[in-house]
């Protein structure tokens, strides 16, 4: 089944050779490493949108090393409970969690609004149809998506209400409130709690709150990898200069990851 759409006429896109076509012509080469961008330029509100290649690299680094394969386990194990068919996971960055969302289902699809995120991931596996593309018109048709996932990504709500089919399923992954507490203690004056529940908030009129989990992993951090974490948050750019500084001096750190996971429902 296609699921992808066109982004400039709105209709199904279908595969023929290293292109994807629409009725209406419109064609999109499949890149040597395997993606298709649709992110056309009438969508487009800057060059090089969405994360840094610093920021890209580091976070590559830091998720390969395996620091945050509970939270991949515990997401890949909930979307294998649910057993779906289509998959879209929005704001996919470089696809640590995607590839492995892809052995639970039939088709997934990541998105990204980075093409330098897009090209990593399109390394790791060949199964998911990966594309460069924005929340703010998704690359697929309408009613064809089993389950949306949002990893601390944008959660595009019109859009991912017009994707999904009926009753079907948003999975939302964001910071619990203590999420690694003790590295902004150590980069910031004050240090606000997250509030994850904002969500259910924004979200209530439209899905419904199935299921919460809170995963949790305790990371002992060398020099190294504290300088990836650091690189791949927004914290990189946030936090005081000369605390950051200071901090990329310990040669090792502790701190526990805490992470929220939401499953709602369209209702
Ligand atoms: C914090 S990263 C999370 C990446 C990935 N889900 C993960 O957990 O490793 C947020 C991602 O959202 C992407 N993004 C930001 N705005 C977007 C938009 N409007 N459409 C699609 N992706 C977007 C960024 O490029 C970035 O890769
Ligand atoms: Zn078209």
């Amino acid at each position: 089944m296609n699921l992808l759409m066109c982004p400039v006429c709105r209709q199904g896109l279908t595969l023929a050779g290293h292109s994807w076509r629409c009725v209406n012509n419109h064609h999109y080469d499949v890149a040597k490493q395997g993606y298709v961008n649709l992110h056309v330029v009438q969508h487009k509100h800057s060059k090089n949108p969405g994360d840094t290649v610093a920021s890209v690299q580091a976070r590559r680094a830091f998720l390969s090393a395996g620091f945050y394969a509970t939270l991949q386990q515990a997401v890949v194990s909930r979307i294998g409970e649910l057993r779906i068919e289509n998959l879209l996971d929005i704001g996919c960055g470089e696809g640590y969690y995607t590839q492995a969302m892809q052995d639970q289902v039939m088709q997934c699809v990541g998105v990204d609004i980075a093409k330098n995120a897009i090209q990593v991931a399109a390394k790791l596996n060949r199964q998911v149809t990966w594309v460069v593309g924005t929340g703010a018109t998704l690359p697929v048709l309408d009613h064809c998506i089993d389950l949306c996932t949002s990893l601390f990504s944008p959660i595009p709500r019109q859009e991912i209400l017009r994707v999904l089919k009926p009753k079907a399923w948003l999975m939302v992954v964001t910071p619990a409130p203590e999420h690694l507490f003790a590295l902004r203690e150590a980069l910031f004056d004050e240090v606000r709690v997250h509030e994850p529940q904002k969500f259910i908030a924004q979200l209530q009129d439209d899905f419904e709150l199935v299921d919460q989990q809170v995963v949790e992993s305790e990371l002992n951090l060398s020099n190294e990898h504290l300088k990836n974490l650091i690189a791949m948050t927004p914290y990189a750019y946030k936090a005081r200069p000369e605390k950051r500084q200071l901090l990329e001096q310990q040669q090792l750190l502790t701190v526990r990851a805490s992470f929220q996971m939401y499953l709602f429902q369209k209702k």
